[in-house]
């Protein structure tokens, strides 16, 4: 494996590029070293680099740990967790690519899809983490309270209840989620949903790859708000309403 070529391994496993991009290697500029030549030139043990492309963690969203038998708040934290992936990971994994995107690795045609693809990432990543804070502090932390209360019901006093109950909207919360991907698929539908040729870029390639695997990832995660948290949380505010 050491003494591959990274364009070879980077053909048979696009993720291995931004593993590349951790360590500070570019992975298109070292397309025709091997693994070991660019570990090499820059610096970086490549047992290291192998190790941590192995490690299943730091590449992957947590929403898969959790199903509709889950705990609520076990949802929560790992909803939590897959934010903390998606700002600390993804995100800069994407943005890193997207900054290196250059109009050269398009068709002459479709060179101005580089300039749009850019600006529409950049949109859509200020307003995801603005989707995911407000998401924090107001769904999962009014979920949370929900389930603290619903532990000792019968001795939380009743004014404490209604002001609980009061706090949030789920009906709301529902009717709004979702709403703020719009530029993410309007990406999809400039690269004709991230559609390839044999001809294509190798860049291109790896970006488009990486777009739809992160979109998979996001249609996981909000599928876990919408249709597994959700009914929980419902459950349990019916659940509190009795006693008042
Ligand atoms: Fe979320
Ligand atoms: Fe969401």
């Amino acid at each position: 494996m050491l003494d591959t070529n990274i364009e070879e391994v980077v053909q048979e496993d696009f993720e291995f590029a931004t593993v590349l991009q951790h360590y500070g290697i570019d992975f298109f500029k070292c397309k025709n070293l091997t693994i070991k030549e660019a570990c090499a030139g820059n610096n970086v043990e490549a047992q290291r680099v192998l190790a941590y492309k192995n490690i299943e963690g730091p590449n992957l969203s947590k929403d898969g740990n959790v199903n509709s038998r889950s705990d609520v708040t076990q949802i929560v934290d790992t909803l939590i967790k897959s934010h903390d992936y998606f700002i600390n990971n993804k995100l800069p994994d994407l943005n890193q690519l997207i900054l290196n995107l250059k109009p050269e690795y398009f068709t002459e045609s479709e060179k101005s899809k580089c300039e749009e693809i850019k600006f529409l990432f950049a949109d859509f990543s200020f307003k995801f983490i603005w989707h995911m804070r407000l998401e924090e502090k107001g769904y999962f932390d009014y979920v949370n309270k929900l389930a603290i209360a619903s532990t000792s019901a019968r001795e939380c006093p009743k004014e404490w209840l209604e002001v609980i109950l009061n706090s949030f909207s789920l009906s709301e919360f529902e009717m709004a989620h979702g709403n703020d991907d719009d530029e993410l698929v309007a990406i999809g539908e400039i690269t004709n949903n991230y559609d390839l040729k044999e001809s294509d870029h190798l860049y291109l390639s790896v970006l488009y790859k990486e777009l739809q695997k992160f979109e998979k990832e996001l249609i996981q995660h909000a599928r876990i708000e919408d249709s597994v948290l959700l009914p929980k949380a419902i459950e349990l505010e019916n659940i509190l309403r009795q006693p008042l």
